[in-house]
Formats: C-alpha cells, sequence, structure tokens
C-alpha cells in the first residue's frame, strides 16, 4: 500500500473511495444522515459504516483530539483493507493531526506475513491524503509537509521495529541482529561495532557471556553510531537483545514461554530508533548499544547459586536465571558508561512480568532518579501517543537486592516490586556522576500483545520508538537545551 500526501483539493483527487471522520455533532448536519442513521450508526468512538453506494465511509470519533484520530484511522484502515477498492483519500482534521494520521495509516495497516506461505493480499493499493483541510480552514502547508515527511519516517522505523521483533528466534539469533544492525549501518550511514563471544571476553564481560554461555548462538555486543555535524548533545541508547528467553535453568513454565520471542523488543526498538534518528539527520549524537544474547540450557548453562563477576568487577549471586535481562544490561550500561561520553542513557527492555502486573499491558513502565527527565517523557507520551507511567525507587526496596555472599543478587527476596527491584539493579550499575542522567524503560507489557489495541495489531508494538524520537524531538524545541 502506497501512501500518498497530495498538494490538492479533496474534490480534485481521485479516489475509489471517501472516508471521513464524524464526531456526533457533525453527524447531525452530514448529507447522509437518515442512511447512515438506520444503518445505525451513532458516531460513536471507533465506529464504521460503509455506504458503498456512495462509494463513502465514515467513522466515528468523540473529539478530534490526536488519540482520538490516530486510533480511528487503525481501525478504519484495518476495516476499508478488507473491502475491494483499489484507492481512498481523506481530509486532513486540522494542523496537528498529520502525525496521527499518517501514524494510523501505516501502523495500523501492519500486519506480518513472513511465515505465510499465502498472506491475505488487500486490494487497496493508494490512499492519499489532501492538504485541505475538512472545514476549508487554512493550513500551514511548509508545517503539514513538514509533519507528514517526519510521521512517515518515525512509523515506518516503528514497522521495522515491529518486523525485527516478530521474527522467529531461529531466524534472528544474537548474530542475525548483528547482521541487520550492519545493513542498517550500512543504509544509513551509522558506525558499527560487533563485539563477538571472544571480544566480549576481552571486555570482561561475564555476566552476559553467562547468560548466552548454554546457547548454540553465541552473544553480541552491537554498538552503532549516529554522528551527525554539529550535535546538541550525546545520547546512549541501551538494548536489552534476548532472542530468545527460555528461563534457563530456572526454566519457565511452557504457557510462559511462548511469546518469548519478543524479548529482543528492547534491543529492536534501539534499533528502530537510531533508523529514525538518522533518517531525521536530528542534531543528536546517538549511540545505540545492544547486548544481544539467548539464555538457554545445556551442560553449560550458568544456574541459580553460580556468582558472577560482572564487568564492572561487581559480584552477582544468580538466584533465577531466567532474571537474564538485568545481567545482560549490567554489562552493557558499563560497557556504555566506559566508552561514551552521553549526556544521558535510556536502556528499554522487557525485563519484567512484574512491569505488566504493575502498569497493564499498555502502558511502558518508566524508571530513574530525574523528575525532571521523566517529566519530559511524560510530556512525550502525550504527544507520541505511546503510554508511560513512573514506577516511584525507595530505599526499601533497594535492600531487597541485597546478597549475603555477594555484592548484589539478581532477585529480590521479595514477590512485590519486581519491576522496581530490577530498575534498581540495573542502577546499581550506573555510576554516581550518571545517576541523574539514566532512565530505564520497562516494556514487558507494551511491546507485544496477542490481541490488537489502539494503533497495534497481534504481535511487536515497536514500542519505545515513537515515544523516543518525540522526546528528541522536543528537546531540540527547547532553547534551555
Ligand atoms: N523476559 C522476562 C520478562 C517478561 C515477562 C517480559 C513476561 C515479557 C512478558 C524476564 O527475563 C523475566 O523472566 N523476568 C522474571 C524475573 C523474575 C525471575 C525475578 C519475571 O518477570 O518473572
Ligand atoms: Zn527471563
Ligand atoms: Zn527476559
Amino acid at each position: 500500500m502506497q501512501l500518498e500526501l497530495k498538494q490538492q483539493p479533496l474534490t480534485e483527487i481521485e479516489a475509489e473511495l471517501l472516508v471521513t471522520f464524524l464526531t456526533p455533532d457533525l453527524l447531525e448536519t452530514h448529507p447522509h444522515k437518515e442512511v447512515l442513521s438506520r444503518a445505525g450508526f451513532k458516531a460513536e468512538s471507533d465506529s464504521i459504516c460503509a455506504l458503498h453506494a456512495h462509494s463513502l465511509v465514515v467513522v466515528g470519533i468523540d473529539n478530534f483530539e490526536a488519540d482520538t484520530i490516530r486510533s480511528a484511522t487503525a481501525t478504519m484502515i484495518k476495516a476499508i483493507k478488507a473491502y475491494s477498492y483499489k484507492s481512498a483519500k481523506l481530509f486532513q482534521y486540522n494542523q496537528e493531526n498529520t502525525f496521527a494520521l499518517v501514524e494510523g495509516i501505516l501502523l495500523g495497516e501492519y500486519s506480518f506475513n513472513d511465515y505465510k506461505s499465502d498472506p491475505k493480499k488487500s486490494e487497496l493499493k493508494n490512499i492519499y491524503l489532501s492538504n485541505d483541510n475538512f472545514n476549508a480552514e487554512e493550513l500551514d502547508q511548509k508545517r503539514l509537509l513538514e509533519d507528514y515527511n517526519s510521521a512517515l519516517v518515525i512509523a515506518k522505523a516503528t514497522n521495522f521495529t515491529r518486523d525485527l521483533v516478530n521474527t522467529i528466534p531461529n531466524d534472528m539469533t544474537p548474530q542475525a541482529l548483528a547482521v541487520v544492525a550492519r545493513d542498517l549501518a550500512d543504509e544509513n550511514n551509522l558506525e558499527c561495532t560487533i563485539l563477538d563471544e571472544h571480544a566480549l571476553e576481552q571486555e570482561n564481560m561475564n555476566a552476559m557471556l553467562a547468560v548466552g554461555r548454554a546457547s548454540v548462538h553465541k552473544p553480541r555486543l552491537i554498538h552503532l553510531t549516529y554522528k551527525p555535524h554539529n550535535p546538541q548533545f550525546t545520547l546512549s541508547l541501551v538494548g536489552k537483545g534476548l532472542t530468545y528467553d527460555s528461563g534457563g535453568m530456572s526454566l519457565k513454565p511452557a504457557t510462559s514461554m511462548v511469546t518469548m520471542k519478543m524479548d529482543k523488543a528492547g534491543a529492536c526498538a534501539v534499533l528502530g530508533m537510531m533508523k529514525a534518528v538518522s533518517e531525521l539527520k536530528l542534531p543528536i549524537e546517538v549511540h545505540g548499544l545492544i547486548g544481544a544474547a539467548e539464555n538457554m540450557v545445556n551442560g553449560n548453562a550458568y544456574k541459580p547459586d553460580d556468582v558472577l563477576t560482572s564487568k564492572n568487577g561487581k559480584t552477582i549471586e544468580v538466584r533465577n536465571t531466567d532474571a537474564e535481562g538485568r545481567l545482560v544490561l549490567a554489562d552493557v550500561l558499563t560497557y556504555t558508561q566506559e566508552k561514551i561520553k552521553s549526556d544521558y542513557i535510556f536502556d528499554f527492555a522487557t525485563l519484567t512480568g512484574a512491569c505488566m502486573v504493575a502498569l497493564g499491558q499498555y502502558t511502558t513502565g518508566v524508571m530513574g532518579h530525574s523528575h525532571r527527565l521523566k517529566h519530559q517523557f511524560f510530556q512525550a507520551s502525550v504527544d507520541s501517543g505511546e503510554l508511560v507511567a513512573s514506577l516511584p525507587f525507595n530505599r526499601h526496596l533497594k535492600k531487597l537486592i541485597k546478597s549475603e555472599i555477594a555484592d548484589i543478587c539478581n532477585v529480590a527476596s521479595k514477590p512485590y516490586g519486581g519491576a522496581i527491584t530490577a530498575a534498581l539493579f540495573l542502577e546499581s550499575f550506573i555510576d554516581e556522576n550518571m545517576k541523574d542522567k539514566w532512565l530505564h524503560f520497562d516494556i514487558a507489557g507494551s511491546a507485544y500483545s496477542e490481541s490488537s489495541w489502539d494503533c497495534n495489531n497481534y504481535g511487536a508494538t515497536g514500542a519505545g520508538v515513537r515515544l523516543t524520537i518525540e522526546w528528541m524531538r522536543q528537546q531540540l524545541n527547547e532553547p534551555t537545551n
């Protein structure tokens, strides 16, 4: 499917289908009000009605806010994909909605068919957006075009992330992820360094190596760099890249293991962000660092009771091999702080089931010391449409990861607050001078879903990409930064 922004009034655009959004108020004055009400259409949020005789599809909305438009557009696109129209056209719905329309279309239309021998094909080939506003209000055309182009880049990067996460563990091994990163680097002019298991040994990344030791697919550290000419600041993005998480010796129950190909979603989000930031040419130096490993079982597997010496010398008592993401991230965070002078470090990880228990499936948990940074992300959340909520640290929870025999334990001694204790484990690997510059994003719930919601369909959502790119764009608009 091809999306195009036409520099033409809607009436002049040739398309087989017209799509219109209607609030209950607008429905009152609609020329087809009678027939729409006979069809039971009340312009309720996300309801949809097709008047095929008029080549018209109407979509109900409560208001013209971006969130509403994004999700209604996604609902609409899923519905009209099933019809046999070849083309459709739609208006703008005010200056702020361009992002929502483009994202609704591209993200709503997404499906992952790599493993289907005969995937359902849609007849829909072209979608045209008009630069006309629905109520003939003048729009700033320069801004419209800029927003359209940026939204396209960001939505495509999100779908790129989704594709990677959805790819099965047998195909997307740590090595394969490294190849994807190298290809992205070649295409987008990024620097790329890959550390194989021998290089990881040289770097003393023993915690990460232990996690990957029982797999035939050995771990990789991936480091991509985007260096524009005059960067305003330096940002490091760290991703958990467990290409499969069986739990290791602390083996997951069979039903919990299904979907664990998504344990690389943090890494894939980082790759999506590197793609977007380089295509948007943002003046920020961005490093993407990925710890890729597979958590498996064999005679050489790391075990509960082991003590690992991490890259920064801290010893870790392993009490549960399923709490592996924090071990990988500990070493990658140390590596990041050793090699890069960052103004900010953000890590993204499908780290804990506890985060889903705390916040539900749709919300990313944000943790860190800096209220200022968290506040900025709340704003980015509102403007990107990704949901976030903060989970607060406290010193009592911190005590729960003390170990009797090593410097720290990889699981807490009590079962509550697991998302926070996992983040506090990571926090203990953040240098004193970086404590206020680091945030952790737990995307365990938000990265993957087996049912569709908002502009997401079955499978990976690309969580983190839209949010973080929006944060970057907002920093560049802030004169104080
Ligand atoms: N990858 C999982 C977390 C996860 C669970 C992500 C469900 C998405 C959906 C992580 O490695 C893990 O297994 N965490 C354990 C930690 C526990 C052993 C302290 C968990 O959440 O149960
Ligand atoms: Zn695990
Ligand atoms: Zn995991």
